[in-house]
């Protein structure tokens, strides 16, 4: 009885989390998909060819200018107390904006550098300082300022 119980809750938590995403709403919802289109656009910097240096640049400059309309979106991506639903932002948000901002800050100029970086770069290494930068900015304000649900 207990172990048929137990199984049941698991899949209403698995259901849970499988649709956590699907529920966001408004101002959540536009930030998760901003957050998603930053994923991705770090991904591709991380897999750029190099071997074809003219389309590594071409699409250096375009996921570094995602990332930084992103950046610079930062603070209108959380409005206060912008929490509900299955969000993993946290009210540490706006109890130390400045450290948040900080934060955001650095990834719009490390990215905006990148961009810059991409008319000339030749190689990942050339890059990899600023994008070794930018990899930090994730994890610094996700390890501050959000709990994964
Ligand atoms: C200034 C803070 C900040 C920076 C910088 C930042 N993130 Fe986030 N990120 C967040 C917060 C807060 C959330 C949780 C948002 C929510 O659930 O409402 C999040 C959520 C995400 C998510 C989950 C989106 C979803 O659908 O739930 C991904 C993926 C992500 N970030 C990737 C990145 C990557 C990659 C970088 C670096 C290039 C990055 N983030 C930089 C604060 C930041």
């Amino acid at each position: 009885m207990k172990k048929v119980f137990l199984a049941a809750s698991i899949s209403v938590f698995v259901a849970g989390v499988a649709l956590a995403h699907s529920g966001a709403t408004g101002i959540v919802k536009e930030r998760m998909m901003a957050m998603k289109e930053i994923a991705a656009a770090t991904k591709s910097i991380a897999k750029l060819d190099w071997a074809n240096v003219d389309t590594a640049r071409v699409k250096l400059k375009r996921s570094a200018l995602v990332l930084n309309k992103h950046a610079s979106e930062m603070g209108e991506l959380f409005p206060e107390g912008s929490i509900q639903g299955p969000s993993e932002a946290i009210p540490a948000i706006w109890e130390r904006p400045e450290e948040f901002q900080k934060i955001a800050n650095l990834l719009e100029t490390a990215s905006a550098q990148l961009a810059q970086m991409s008319d000339d770069a030749s190689s990942k290494s050339e890059i990899q300082p600023v994008f070794l930068q930018i990899a930090g900015t994730c994890k610094g304000c996700h390890q501050e300022f959000r709990q994964k649900k």
